[in-house]
């Protein structure tokens, strides 16, 4: 990193980006420190049949990661600069963040900071309460800093469609517990899209979803991530036909909704930021 933070700071950043969501809790990401900068690398040991026909799950789970980096960093005083898709040579070579110099966080960062804790993926069923239209567009507007378009899909027949698809999903399971189709009738359903579908699309689209769900978080509702339908490229073709105009790769659907009164999910657990972090010798930590 060119002005580096100590080395408490930024172990502290990476043991939080850790909490990132991803596709089957896989953590498919590595953090690379060289030359002066960490380098976001996605980790394809982690990608399997439930990561979209060629893997793209790994990338927006990676996009996720980066956000969540970032948001612990400002939050913890740092101020970084992002670039993603540095290395059309290398398509595993996602992002390079750079140490630019202190911060002084927001309360709005340090709000998205402290609902990198509190949020869960949610399956269990929601509370019939809409969302209301302000928090909606609140959502809408920051998944547009990351050139992100996030669709309400609200028709009675898409919902119909999309149920369907889950249920096709979770009868092909290729791991892991999906949230059952009788269960996704209430709530937002948002779906995230980019016009291109490239390797900086994708970490956008995770970037996205990380800033999405924090926010919904931070807004006292409850979220799950959805892109096993998708996987179904008849169903992901329909979706873009169907739903989608000028962005019109599909990359993730988002439910949004009230959580009914029951104690919060418990926190799945995360292999530890160590795992995911490779320090090249010229550039020591600290
Ligand atoms: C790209 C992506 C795709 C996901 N797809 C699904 C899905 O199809 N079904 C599901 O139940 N959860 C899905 N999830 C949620 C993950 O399973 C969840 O983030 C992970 O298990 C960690 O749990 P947590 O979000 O509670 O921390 C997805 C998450 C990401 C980032």
């Amino acid at each position: 990193m060119s002005t580096r933070p100590d080395q408490r700071t930024l172990r502290l950043a990476l043991a939080v980006s850790t909490r990132a969501p991803s596709a089957n809790n896989t953590q498919p990401w590595r953090w690379v420190s060289a030359a002066g900068a960490l380098h976001l690398v996605a980790d394809r040991t982690w990608q399997d049949g439930a990561s979209g026909p060629d893997g793209h799950d790994v990338e927006i789970s990676c996009g996720a990661a980066l956000h969540h980096l970032g948001t612990a960093l400002a939050a913890l005083g740092v101020r970084t600069a992002i670039s993603t898709a540095p290395s059309p040579t290398e398509p595993d070579h996602l992002a390079v963040v750079e140490v630019v110099g202190p911060h002084s966080p927001s309360a709005a960062e340090l709000t998205m900071a402290g609902a990198i804790s509190a949020r869960r993926t949610e399956r269990r069923p929601f509370s019939p309460d809409p969302v209301p239209a302000d928090l909606l567009t609140t959502l809408r507007l920051r998944a547009e800093r990351y050139g992100v378009l996030l669709t309400p899909v609200t028709g009675d027949v898409e919902r119909h469609r999309f149920a369907v698809a889950v249920d096709h999903a979770a009868a092909n399971p290729p791991l892991g517990s999906w949230a059952a189709a009788d269960e996704l009738s209430a709530g937002a359903l948002l779906l995230l899209s980019t016009k291109g579908d490239g390797t900086a699309d994708r970490v956008g689209a995770g970037q996205a979803t990380s800033a999405v769900l924090l926010t919904a978080t931070a807004m006292g509702l409850a979220s799950c991530a959805l892109s096993q339908p998708l996987a179904d490229p008849r169903y992901r073709a329909e979706v873009s036909d169907r739903l989608l105009r000028r962005y019109r790769t599909p990359h993730l659907f988002l439910r949004i909704g009230y959580g009914l009164p029951a104690p919060a999910p418990p926190r799945t657990p995360r292999r530890p930021w160590s795992e995911c972090y490779t320090e090249l010798p010229e550039v020591a930590l600290g």
